[in-house]
């Protein structure tokens, strides 16, 4: 079970969870995407599912069995656990959190990718998770976050790696270099600035499914060799080579 995260909002946290999802499932994998940003969902709007009226607030709430209320996005044969929007933002509780990732865990998919909120969350209900992937852009006040989190993950004892998203390369950028350095943390992944990405979520596809060869698909797919790698053989090398 992984979680996409960050601390500042709009890094692509939710494109990165989406599209992960989709690459991994077609490379044979089972998985599961929850939507547990409960400020702002939009895995929904991402995939077309707008309309789907029940998830994961019946979930947390014990009001629906995870199957039950698990849908497949058809089009990719991932399967989500929406969160539903309402005019009323949901509260979870600590308790709950915990809970439903257990819950989320017990069930049989090869992997779970939670998209989550911006912010930092509970540590008591992180001890379900394999690892959380920490999502920063190339700049120094979104490191300075990144590095807040990992703070965070470092004492609740969960795995954590760096993926930069919306590089360009271009010299106002900082390097992968120096954000290896200024976290003092390893980047697993290099995901492009790429126009692709927002003329697919204007059209509510993955762009992973809408262009699969555009440089932030072939970063993704590069991501999802990895962790896929790390299941089949967890001891093998990762290459952060920018896409
Ligand atoms: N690599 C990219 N290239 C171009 N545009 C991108 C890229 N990644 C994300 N975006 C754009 O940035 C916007 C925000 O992305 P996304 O919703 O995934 O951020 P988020 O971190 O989930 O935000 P929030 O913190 O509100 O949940 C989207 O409209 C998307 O089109
Ligand atoms: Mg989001």
């Amino acid at each position: 079970m992984i979680r996409v995260s960050s601390i500042k909002g709009g890094v692509g946290k939710s494109v990165i969870a989406t599209n992960l999802s989709v690459a991994l499932k077609q490379e044979g994998y089972n998985v599961l995407l929850v939507d547990a940003d409960f400020s702002n969902p939009c895995v929904g709007i991402y995939l077309g599912m707008e309309s789907v009226n029940r998830g994961f607030q019946d979930v947390v709430k014990g009001k629906a069995d995870p199957a039950e209320v698990i849908i497949a996005h058809t089009p990719s044969g991932v399967k989500v656990l929406i969160q539903v929007i309402t005019g009323e933002q949901m509260q979870m509780t600590e308790e709950e959190a915990g809970a439903t990732n257990k819950l989320l865990r017990s069930l049989d998919y090869d992997f779970v990718i939670v998209d989550t909120q911006p912010g930092i969350q509970w540590s008591a209900a992180l001890d379900s998770y394999d690892e959380a992937l920490i999502v920063t852009l190339p700049t120094e006040a979104s490191c300075v976050s990144a590095i807040r989190l990992l703070e965070h993950y470092r004492k609740a004892n969960v795995k954590t790696s760096i993926v930069v998203n919306r590089f360009t390369n271009e010299e106002f950028d900082l390097s992968i270099d120096d954000i290896e350095k200024i976290c003092e943390e390893k980047v697993i992944s290099v995901l492009s600035e790429d126009d692709n990405v927002r003329v697919a979520v204007s059209q509510s596809t993955p762009v992973y499914m809408f262009n699969s060869g555009s440089p932030f698909s072939v970063g993704v797919r590069n991501l999802a060799a990895l962790l896929a790698s790390r299941i089949e053989q967890p001891s093998k090398p990762s290459n952060p080579t920018p896409q």
